[in-house]
């Protein structure tokens, strides 16, 4: 089907029906998604600008009309490229951590007396501390050689991100040639990419005069920015870079952290002001106050602010945790609030039926970040506040969490304003609703809906959690693919995932003729399918969306039962609450009845049973025993080479097994690190090759330590 030859493509806005208008929505959403592959993907627009302009402009106007009708797929619902695949990943030569957060005075004082205690010092000690602004951007790393900028890249997961070296040259604050003639061979400079204010509203003016989606928040903006595919796009976003620490280099920053924001500015970085540096926690707080005072005035955005240890020899000493550092901590600023109106009371279904009050706000900026929703968590809620349509209300943004409304104005209240009424049946499937009754013979607050799987909106939760990071993980099958199979009646539920290939191939239908889709892609979807079907049992458990059972519960739950088949068993075994198998499940440490009952209950569901039996036959599970406190070091190939000072390199091979990783005698593509003692030779060449991330033997000790 030619999709831009169907019948409503012409008609005026205001002249479209309901269903016109949905049909044109959806003609809409596939239509812009083929042309931004072309262009992003392809590099091979199809349309004029404007014309493309038009089709967003014209999507926009019919959303506008038809609120209610914005489908999951809109293109005003993603910013710019959504298609990440363009760039490759590269590794970082150090991790790149994140940081620890304190949140009042009292938390400062701990931190304080136990880097101390760390250090042998007491309270009555100076410690130096600088305290600079914790800007809220998107952290990018950049590699210097020889005094060039060599690879640019984004944090990713900590270990590897993604190259965005061209775009990052065209970032204000980055320099492409270090400014000065001392630096060594290789640096690695850590930053923070943010847009400030006005090129922030600027850009979303320029957005909404074009008809295209506005960004939330300036941290939205520059993350969008980074990630274009053409950076004459990122150029033209006028992007910033604060330069406030670094990975390798060789030592060269060896003094004070104050000492080194000087070398970063000889090198030709811009630094995050106002900093300073203090000698007590009194001075801190002090700094953090006048921080408050100022936040508003300043041109971009701010989340708190970070305090580091002065002396680089304490930093190491003190060391690092895990993912943070111990040497620094982020003092968070305190919520930011705003006053706006509710437009509307929508109520959303979840994965496992509760029915959240979300309400829809007018458009309002709190802190830079423009708010238009807001969760009302639950029916008691509404109650309880007595929230109302039209009324207007004290909004509070808390990083990223969802904002809240804190209470209503009710001065302003209208006097015709009446009170919500939340509904009694499920709005997406009309089935009855229920709130449970606890164990503490109370009623959760929690409304749910009953209609389980003859729920759309429960069934399409389920499935992207499904197929979500921590669960299946299958790339290329997010929620806009799974709305998109799911409308085209072709994914029902979790096995359905795994027989599109084979249905495809049997002409059952073409997925590369959809629209959004090409062979191409067809090809890349089915194999990340196909790798999915090797699962670990956790995951699998987790994927399954059981209420209570998360991440940690599934590793419990696979740890005990070992085997899926052998805990389908028991699990449906476990039906009166005194016999064995349930009291072997709820006397799990970390299970307890509410989750036991959760899980029995789930898989007492016949429907749900089925399921995930027919599910087995398409997945190879293994399992092993995980630890559930498990390092991140697990499974990490290790090779060590050269003579260590401290060890020998037996011992240091049993303490990495001992953490979860391999050790392993050659350097291959498979090598996450290797550790370089004293006199390494060919195989440290060939990890530099390779660009495998290489150790020395302090960073190992700091790594043991952290685990
Ligand atoms: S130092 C070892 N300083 O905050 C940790 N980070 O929540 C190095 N950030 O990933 C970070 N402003 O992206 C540092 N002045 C600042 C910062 C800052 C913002 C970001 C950074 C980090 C995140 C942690």
């Amino acid at each position: 089907m030619n999709i831009s030859q169907k019948k409503n493509y012409n008609t005026p806005v205001d002249k479209l029906s309901k269903k016109e208008a949905e049909e044109e929505l959806i003609r809409l959403a596939n239509l812009i998604s083929k042309y931004n592959i072309d262009y992003y993907i392809n590099n091979n627009s199809k349309i004029s600008d404007s014309e493309y302009d038009n089709l967003w402009r014209r999507n926009k106007l019919i959303e506008e009309k038809f609120p209610s009708l914005v489908q999951t797929n809109s293109p005003s619902l993603y910013i710019g490229s959504n298609y990440d695949s363009g760039f490759t990943k590269v590794k970082h030569l150090e991790p790149m951590l994140s940081l620890s957060n304190i949140f009042n005075e009292k938390d400062l004082d701990d931190y304080i007396t136990q880097v101390n205690k760390i250090l042998g010092f007491n309270d009555q000690d100076t410690l130096e501390i600088v305290a600079e602004p914790k800007i809220d951007g998107v952290s990018a790393s950049i590699l210097y050689k020889d005094g060039e900028l060599f690879i640019g890249s984004t944090r990713g997961n900590g270990f590897e991100g993604e190259d965005i070296t061209e775009n990052i040259k065209v970032v204000k604050g980055v320099p492409v040639k270090l400014k000065s003639n001392d630096y060594p061979e290789l640096l690695e400079i850590r930053g923070e990419v943010y847009m400030n204010h006005e090129d922030f509203i600027k850009l979303n003016k320029l957005q909404k005069e074009d008809g295209k989606p506005i960004y939330s928040n300036p941290r939205n903006s520059a993350s969008g920015s980074l990630r274009q595919l053409d950076p004459r796009v990122t150029a033209e976003r006028k992007l910033n870079f604060f330069a406030y620490t670094w990975g390798a280099s060789s030592n060269y920053f060896n003094t004070t952290q104050w000492e080194a924001r000087k070398k970063l500015e000889e090198l030709g970085f811009i630094l995050n002001e106002p900093s300073k540096l203090c000698r007590n926690s009194g001075e801190l707080i002090k700094y953090y106050n006048e921080i408050i005072e100022i936040r508003s005035s300043l041109n971009f955005d701010i989340d708190g602010v970070v305090y580091k240890l002065n002396e680089l020899e304490l930093q190491k000493k003190v060391g690092v945790r895990t993912r943070s550092p111990r040497w620094a901590v982020a003092h968070k600023l305190p919520a930011e609030k705003g006053v706006t109106v509710i437009d509307n009371i929508d109520i959303q279904v979840g994965r496992t039926g509760s029915l959240t009050p979300v309400a829809r706000l007018k458009p309002i900026n709190v802190g830079g970040v423009l708010i238009t929703n807001a969760t009302l968590h639950n029916s008691h809620e509404i109650k309880k506040k007595d929230i109302r349509v039209g009324d207007s209300v004290v909004v509070q943004r808390a990083g990223d969490v969802i904002p809240q409304v804190l209470n209503v104005i009710l001065s302003k209240r209208k006097k015709n304003s009446k009170k919500f009424i939340f509904p009694k049946n499920c709005p997406e499937c009309g089935s009855d609703t229920f709130s449970e009754l606890l164990s503490n013979g109370e009623f959760e607050k929690t409304v749910r809906c009953s209609g389980g799987i003859n729920c759309s909106s429960q069934t399409l939760e389920k499935l992207n959690h499904f197929v979500s990071i921590n669960a299946l993980n299958i790339e290329g099958l997010g929620e806009k693919q799974i709305k998109f199979f799911w409308e085209e009646g072709l994914i029902g539920d979790f096995k359905d995932i795994f027989l599109l290939e084979n249905n495809d191939s049997q002409n059952k239908f073409k997925l590369s003729e959809f629209s959004g889709w090409g062979k191409q892609s067809a090809i890349n979807l089915y194999k990340s399918i196909n790798k999915s079907r090797k699962i670990e049992m956790y995951r699998l458990i987790y994927a399954l969306g059981i209420r209570h059972v998360g991440v940690q519960i599934a590793k419990l739950l696979s740890n005990y039962y070992k085997e899926m088949n052998f805990f389908l068993d028991e699990i449906s075994s476990a039906t009166e609450k005194a016999n064995q198998s349930y009291l072997d499940l709820i006397s799990i440490d970390g299970v307890g009845p509410k989750i036991g009952d959760s899980v029995v209950k789930y898989f007492n569901n016949k429907q749900n049973f089925q399921l995930v039996k027919e599910l087995l036959n398409h997945l190879d599970i293994s399992y092993r025993f995980i630890d559930i406190t498990e390092s991140f070091l697990n499974n990490k190939v290790f090779v060590l080479t050269g003579s260590l000072n401290n060890m020998s390199r037996s011992q240091a091979k049993i303490k990495l097994e001992k953490l979860g990783a391999k050790v392993s005698s050659s350097v291959s593509p498979k090598t996450d690190y290797l550790i370089a003692g004293n006199k390494s030779g060919s195989k440290l060449s060939k990890a530099r090759q390779l660009n495998i991330k290489i150790l020395s033997e302090e960073d190992f000790n700091i790594l043991l330590n952290s685990n």
